[in-house]
């Protein structure tokens, strides 16, 4: 402790006082504090001081140093305030946004193109006055087979390899059983819907045949419906989505749910029409597969085929995609490589 501590109370006081009042950050406050009013600082040993005066001095020493100590703790505590807003200030200062840079660019994800293409032909579709009608992937094998003409045993069930998920359930193979059920829900009024979904097989993955793909059905059911109305609907489509001069052509088929069926072809998109690669120089390029509802699917969907007629149709869309933007593997579809889907934005 310095002698002018103990000779003059009050300008030692004066001193820490303007100290304190230069104390303008937390390390310089607390360091103020060790020196000053700590148990180790000059406050404390004034105190300690009291006990070896004599006797009649002891009370008035005593008096100046509760004095003095008391307008130091006092001023302590409002510097400690000031010193509190002050690293405040500073710490807003130091982490402070600059509002006005440039945000980083966030990611923005896109459709997958088939869904774009779903959602193109949905479009047109229901421009048409066809409803879209959603049906389950997980389907009876009653729905997706027998229903449809394909009794167990029945060769055409060969050309659907399945994936059983009991011994009367399957994943669906395409869209047709929604066929049913569409009609189970309106017959015996007409109808028009759209089927869009995924399709399972149970087959070898190659460049041209995925387990998984879509379709989109379409189905049109009433008293006066008629072949030619499926080739105006789909005439329609591919004149909508390929352009206003879209050929498309019916070709004779097989389908146990159809008769009479058939395969149909719009112009290739690519050559049109002059004959390329992409449409194996025949100038057509096949999307769907069609027909007259058969009249033992129209009564198990609970119409009666001598008051209505219905047409219908099933397209892959993978595969008509990829004819149309000569994409040679069918397996850029599910690999989701962002290289490959950014090519469709
Ligand atoms: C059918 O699935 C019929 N349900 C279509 C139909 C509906 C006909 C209504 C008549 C009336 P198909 O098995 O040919 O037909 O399949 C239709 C389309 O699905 C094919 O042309 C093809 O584009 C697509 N497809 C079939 N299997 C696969 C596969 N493994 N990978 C990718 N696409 C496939």
């Amino acid at each position: 402790m310095s002698a002018e501590a103990t000779q003059d109370i009050e300008a030692y006081a004066t001193r820490a006082l303007a100290e304190l009042e230069a104390v303008l950050d937390q390390k310089a406050l607390e360091a103020w504090y060790r020196a000053h009013l700590s148990p180790s600082g000059t406050v404390t040993a004034l105190r300690k001081q009291i006990g070896s005066l004599p006797p009649e001095q002891r009370k008035p020493f005593g008096a100046r140093v509760n004095t003095a100590a008391n307008g130091l703790k006092e001023a302590f505590e409002r510097q400690k305030g000031v010193v509190e807003k002050l690293e405040l200030e500073r710490a807003i200062r130091r982490e402070a946004v600059d509002v006005t840079l440039p945000s980083r660019p966030l990611p923005v994800g896109g459709l997958h193109p088939i869904t774009t293409a779903i959602r193109e032909i949905e479009r047109v579709f229901n421009g048409m006055g066809f409803e879209t009608f959603e049906s389950p992937h997980a389907e009876l094998d009653e729905l997706n087979f027998e229903l449809l003409n394909m009794p167990p045993a029945h060769p055409a069930r060969d050309m659907q390899d399945t994936f059983y998920i009991s011994e009367c359930a399957v994943l669906r193979t395409h869209t047709s059983p929604g066929q049913i059920r569409a009609m189970r829900k309106y017959a015996p009024g007409p109808l028009r819907v759209i089927l869009p979904g995924r399709c399972y097989r149970h087959e070898q993955v190659t460049p041209r045949s995925e387990m998984q793909f879509h379709q989109v059905e379409g189905l049109m059911v009433g008293p006066r419906v008629r072949l030619s109305d499926l080739k105006g609907v789909l005439l329609a489509c591919a004149r909508q989505v390929f352009g206003k001069d879209q050929q498309i052509r019916l070709r004779g088929s097989y389908f146990p749910f159809t008769e009479p069926s058939v395969e149909a072809d719009i112009r290739c998109t690519l050559c049109g029409g002059e004959g390329c690669r992409v449409c194996k120089h025949t100038g057509w390029l096949e999307i769907a597969g069609a027909g007259l509802v058969h009249p033992t699917v129209l009564r198990n969907g609970g119409y009666d085929p001598s008051v209505v007629r219905g047409i219908a149709f099933g397209m892959g869309v993978e595969r008509s995609f990829m004819l149309l933007h000569g994409i040679t593997d069918i397996r850029h579809f599910f690999q989701n490589d962002l290289r490959f889907l950014r090519q469709f934005r």
